[in-house]
């Protein structure tokens, strides 16, 4: 028998847990401000801060006012933010979104004239700039036409570097994207910025809240085509390696929390850093619940963060970045 075995009396684990002093000191999984990146949605117009209905807390911020959100954002200590545009114009091309002077772009600017220190990933995609609302170009016969989505994703990527991001997040699930937009970055002398793959990316009913946000919801069909069956995570392993293998330098699985075995299996087959995005219904259950009085808010994310370093994320995406970063630096977070 091993000593461990003997257990009982002689070993009380219950030791490790008397007082907030040792629990610390035998923590295993902390989270930290560094760990967080922040998602923010810029659009046009001036003076503007709409929260969105189904995301509480969240808002749209026009370019103007996102020097203000930016500030609020390194001052708490968050180190990266992740951009969504909500463009002008939708058409059949997504031309706003590689427009040197869409919204997203004039976002870059100004998050980077306000807070050069702030890291800039943007969200690269085409469903919110496609007035079908699909992430890639549609067919006359309706079908997703991969190929042709992928130069345009690469336009976007490049439009991006050069309004100064820092890395490209390709959130469209086509094939090929990661190699198509790392050779374009290359080939436009951007070979210091970064691509974190939307990799294992989920046909998932969490994005609700974010369609509504992003006005990105599907025009016909759905996007099975193209984002993963939530039954699979074998495949997942296999996009993640495909997109190492093109070249992205940090791999996402999406969403976190009902994914939590991916993110692990990820975790132990990669040596690449891997960020998990704790998506809007993830969010907006938490809000609704803690609304009406039934959890804790503030400890249900605590422990939900907690849960997706646990399973492996090194980073995490969060809408709960800014409230984290805060209780965290105030020490009220554990
Ligand atoms: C764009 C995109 C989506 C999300 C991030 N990028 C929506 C989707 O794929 O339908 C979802 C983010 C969230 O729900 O918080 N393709």
């Amino acid at each position: 028998m091993t000593r461990e075995q003997a257990g009982f009396p002689r070993l009380r684990l219950r030791r490790l847990r008397r007082g907030e002093a040792v629990r610390r000191l035998v923590r295993e999984t902390t989270v930290t401000a560094d760990d967080l990146v922040y998602p923010l949605f810029a659009t046009w117009g001036s003076g503007l801060r709409e929260e969105i209905p189904a995301m509480p807390g969240q808002y749209h911020w026009s370019v103007d006012r996102v020097p203000e959100v930016a500030a609020e954002v390194a001052g708490a200590g968050i180190k990266a933010v992740l951009l969504f545009g909500l463009p002008a114009r939708k058409d059949p091309h997504a031309s706003e979104a590689y427009d040197d002077e869409g919204v997203v772009q004039a976002a870059i600017r100004a998050v980077k004239e306000a807070r050069p220190d702030l890291l800039v990933l943007t969200d690269v995609c085409l469903c919110q700039y496609t007035d079908h609302g699909h992430c890639g170009v549609v067919t006359p016969d309706g079908r997703i036409d991969n190929d042709r989505s992928l130069e345009l994703l690469a336009r976007a990527a490049v439009s991006h570097a050069r309004a100064g991001a820092d890395g490209v997040a390709p959130s469209d699930m086509m094939d090929g994207r990661v190699a198509a937009i790392r050779a374009a970055l290359d080939g436009e002398g951007f070979e210091d910025r970064l691509i974190l793959s939307y990799a294992a990316k989920f046909a998932s009913a969490f994005y609700g809240p974010f369609r509504e946000a992003a006005h990105s919801a599907p025009r016909f069909g759905d996007r099975r085509s193209y984002q993963m069956d939530p039954a699979n995570a074998r495949e997942a392993l296999r996009e993640v390696a495909l997109d190492v293998a093109e070249g992205a330098d940090m791999v996402m699985v999406k969403p976190a929390l009902p994914y939590l075995d991916v993110i692990r299996r990820v975790r132990d087959t990669f040596p690449h850093p891997v960020a998990a995005y704790n998506v809007s219904g993830e969010y907006a259950m938490i809000k609704a619940a803690a609304a009406r009085g039934w959890i804790d808010e503030d400890r249900v994310v605590a422990e939900s963060l907690t849960a997706i370093k646990r399973a492996g994320a090194d980073l995490v995406v969060t809408y709960f970045a800014l409230d984290a970063a805060r209780r965290l630096a105030s020490g009220g977070f554990y």
